[in-house]
């Protein structure tokens, strides 16, 4: 009870929460509203009254924030929106206070909403409506009540303590939320107090019932029997002042029926009436709800009576086995116990075709495999109970069938294993097969599935043939000396009888025959074409023939015997000899020729360019004039006779065939060019040919000193000197230089260094006061000793001494020698002042210097 004075105090500092609870300060706020905003809505007007007012009554509440100065209108109170059920209150006219005239309860009413308004007696609003609501504070007045005064419930053995079984419920009428109404149930007796006082345990503020500790472990040794409890309920929480009531729990300890269940097994794609009813639990204690789980998710359900039921078919193929797990719960979704397991097993039904394994790449034999050779290992699959004979599938060969007539095949099943292997029927290389294998599953009974497999087979080759050449005999093939290196010789040809082309990849090579790689080979990769092509130069004296041993050879490894025979091939080669043609000294010939010169005159002479070389025979081609002539071994071009006919200025060209005396075949010719020139005005009278004498050749410092016409001649013309010129051909020109001495006499002597080793005969013109006349020096040109003595025998060489006379002067020499040695020592004797070194000036071949 709150004392008078209390409430008296409260009111007048009334309390004006806001909106959210705020007290605001008494009386400031809500004036100074109304002052501000005369018209606005007020704010509203929040009074508690105590419930069960035990005071005098009216009990004045607040005074109303009337505006001040409108005293002529009158306060009207009634309820909310309007309504004029204003209840036990009233406003005091005089003092604008808000009063109650009885006690008010919470239990019936809690809360008044009002409104205040000042209005003139025709009913016109001055103020308001000022809306107010008025709380009635609780006070705790109502004693909590059990909703039952006899609890009766079960308790099944096994139950777990702390897990609830029974939930209490007691009502209290007061404020909910407050202390007055905040209940706590307890305890206050077990019967019988055995085997322990407190078996039970009571959670004070929620009402719920357990075993404790102590009573779990010792229930189940307990027999059946029961219990009665007294509990109370108090409110107040858990202060000791409050209201309380009692009520009995009647608690019957009943056996546990909470037993493991046996597997169950369902077949599977069962038609039946779904849900199907599979088994049952039972939990023997009150208060249970049943919930189930099933791992993996299935189509289980159980009802609240602890009925299980698969839903709808199953597919064992999806999955085969199920365990459920069925909980006794209580309502807080606590387990009472551990929950029971279930077992469901789905039976197989042949309900799966045996599915064939992908066919997949074309499987791989090498040809000649052996009988027994593993093909592949068809495996087919069938998704029904491994082990059952459902999905115990066998094998049967359909394709390719054994040959009519033959028990061989190329193939072998094993119809259980479904392995293939190799038959003893020989398969070839480039073979494509497809074989087609029925697998049917029950084991090959009546009312099986059946599928029929495929497994592509490819026979591969295998490098079994070696390659050959297509002829192993080449040539005689005729090569001459002077094939040029990269001449392509020959063309073998190699095939191989493999199909695989990595297999019919060959190699070549010159196995004998070709030591210092005169020859060579060039092919494709994947030609069986090899070309022999010459790579040095051929030598006839060094090898007049070759004999080449080509072999080919498989470049993968060869399976099998090695190569035969044709795997080698023979070529022959013969060397041509070539020798050259014989070769001249000149390009070509060239010759001044006045037009008046005589039948006879040697105009040029024709050479080898090597003089060591073999013997050339000249000769004339196209002489049409018949001018020339030619020796046919010294190779000299004379005319043949006057050149009656020629055009100074003109030219004439001749062709000669140079021909090889040894090898008449080799020949060369070479064109002769005279340029006729106009003649002298006298024709030049020939001087007898002076004394042939001998020149060394290569060139000694000494030539010979040819002298103009005799004296007699000289005579004619008085004293005046010779000019001395060699003759017009070039060649003479070239090889020879002449050099005047004196008015008489000048000096030949040879201009190359080397001149051909025989006798020449080298024209000199000689003139004098405009007469000329053509003197031929005949001249022997040859190897010479160290005494400058001709080494060659020049017997036939016109002014050279025979052997016969050489022997002969010789032998005169050596005779005068001797006299002359004899008339020496008698000179001696006589007087010794005569010299003995005077120079032997008889002796032969000597040149004059
Ligand atoms: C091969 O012969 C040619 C002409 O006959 C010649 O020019 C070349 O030098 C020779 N080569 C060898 C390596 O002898
Ligand atoms: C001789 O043959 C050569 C070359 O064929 C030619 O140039 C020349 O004119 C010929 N001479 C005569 C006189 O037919
Ligand atoms: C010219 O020289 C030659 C040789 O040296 C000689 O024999 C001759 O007497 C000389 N003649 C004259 C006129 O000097």
């Amino acid at each position: 009870m709150v004392p008078a004075w209390l409430w008296l105090l409260c009111l007048y500092f009334p309390q004006v929460p806001s909106s959210h609870g705020r007290k605001i300060e008494p009386g400031d706020k809500v004036r100074t509203l109304l002052q501000a905003f005369p018209e606005a809505q007020p704010t509203e007007l929040y009074v508690e009254v105590p419930e069960n007012y035990g005071g005098n009554f009216p009990l004045y509440l607040t005074k109303l924030p009337l505006p001040r100065g409108e005293a002529e209108g009158q306060i009207v109170l009634s309820g909310n929106l309007g309504m004029a059920a204003k209840g036990p209150f009233a406003v005091d006219q005089e003092s604008g206070f808000l009063l109650v005239t009885k006690p008010l309860d919470r239990e019936e009413q809690a809360e008044y909403q009002l409104q205040v308004t000042l209005e003139t007696e025709d009913g016109r609003v001055l103020w308001g409506p000022q809306p107010v609501l008025v709380h009635v504070k609780d006070e705790n007045d109502q004693v909590p009540h059990f909703s039952q005064a006899i609890y009766r419930i079960q308790l099944s053995q096994g139950t777990r303590p702390g897990i609830p079984f029974l939930f209490l419920e007691a009502s209290d009428r007061d404020e909910p939320g407050t202390a007055n109404s905040d209940l706590r149930f307890h305890i206050l007796n077990q019967a019988p107090a055995k085997p322990s006082p407190d078996m039970f345990q009571l959670e004070p503020q929620l009402g719920a019932l357990a075993l404790s500790l102590k009573g779990s472990t010792s229930l189940d040794q307990a027999l059946e029997g029961s219990y009665q409890l007294l509990v109370q309920v108090k409110d107040m929480g858990d202060q000791a002042s409050g209201h309380q009531a009692t009520a009995t729990i009647d608690v019957s300890v009943v056996e546990s029926t909470w037993v493991p269940l046996d597997p169950v097994h369902l077949a599977e794609n069962l038609k039946v009436l779904y849900p199907h009813h599979i088994a049952q639990v039972h939990w023997s204690g009150g208060n249970v709800h049943y919930h189930l789980e099933s791992q993996p998710p299935g189509p289980f359900d159980v009802d609240a009576e602890g009925k299980l039921y698969v839903t709808r078919e199953l597919d064992r193929e999806a999955w085969a086995e199920y365990l459920l797990q069925v909980r006794a719960q209580n309502t807080r979704g606590e387990d009472y116990t551990e929950p029971l397991e279930l077992q469901v097993v789905v039976m197989d039904e042949n309900d799966n075709v045996p599915v064939c394994p992908p066919r997949g790449t074309p499987i791989s034999i090498p040809e000649f495999s052996l009988p027994g050779t593993k093909v592949t290992n068809l495996l087919a699959e069938d998704m029904d109970a491994p082990g059952s004979p459902n999905s115990h599938v066998v094998y049967q060969l359909l394709s390719p069938e054994p040959e009519e007539g033959t028990e061989r095949s190329a193939f072998k099943l094993d119809s259980t294993s479904g392995s293939v292997t190799l038959g003893a029927l020989p398969l070839h290389a480039g073979q494509n097969i497809l074989l087609q294998v029925l697998a049917v599953d029950l084991g090959g009974a009546e009312g099986g599935f059946s599928s029929t497999c495929e497994v592509s087979v490819t026979i591969t080759d295998i490098n079994d043939h070696a390659p050959e050449f297509t002829t192993s005999q080449i040539g005689p093939i005729s090569l001459p000396e002077d094939t040029e290196p990269g001449t392509l010789v020959a063309t073998l040809v190699a095939t191989d009888a493999d199909l695989e082309p990595a297999f019919r990849l060959m190699d070549f090579a010159i196995e004998a025959g070709d030591v210092d790689g005169t020859f060579g080979l060039a092919w494709e990769p994947d030609s069986g074409h090899v070309q022999l092509r010459l790579l040095k130069n051929l030598s006839y004296e060094a090898a007049p023939s070759h004999m080449l041993l080509v072999v080919v050879r498989s470049v993968a490894e060869l399976v099998g015997p090695g190569p035969g025979p044709g795997a080698t091939a023979t070529v022959t080669l013969l060397v041509e000899r070539v020798t050259p043609p014989p070769k001249l000294d000149q390009e070509s010939y060239e010759a001044n020729v006045p037009v008046s010169t005589p039948a006879g005159s040697l105009l040029l002479t024709i050479q080898p360019s090597d003089p060591m070389s073999s013997p050339l025979r000249f000769s004339l081609v196209n002489d049409s004039e018949g001018w020339l002539c030619i020796k046919e071994v010294s190779g000299e071009v004379h005319t043949a006779r006057p050149l009656r006919g020629a055009q100074p200025g003109d030219m004439y060209t001749v062709l000669v065939e140079a021909r090889d005396a040894d090898e008449p075949t080799l020949s060369t010719s070479v064109t002769v060019v005279i340029h006729f020139l106009k003649s002298p005005s006298a024709p030049l009278p020939t001087l007898a040919p002076v004394p042939t004498r001998h020149l060394c050749t290569p060139r000694q410092n000494h030539g010979v000193v040819v002298s103009g016409p005799s004296e007699d001649f000289d005579q004619a013309g008085g004293h005046s000197s010779y000019s001395f010129a060699l003759g017009p051909n070039p060649t003479v020109q070239r090889d020879w230089r002449l050099q005047a001495l004196n008015g008489s006499h000048a000096y030949l002597a040879l201009a190359l260094h080397w001149v051909e080793p025989r006798e020449h005969v080298v024209p000199v013109v000689v003139s004098r006061n405009g007469q000329m006349w053509q003197l031929p020096v005949r001249v022997i040109v040859c190897r010479c000793n160290v005494e400058r003595e001709c080494m060659r025998k020049v017997g036939r060489m016109k002014g050279m001494p025979t052997k016969l006379s050489a022997l002969g002067i010789l032998m005169s020499t050596l005779m005068a020698i001797g006299i002359f040695l004899i008339l020496i020592f008698t000179h001696l004797t006589l007087s010794r002042k005569k010299d003995l070194d005077q120079p032997v000036d008889s002796v032969p071949l000597k040149a004059e210097v």
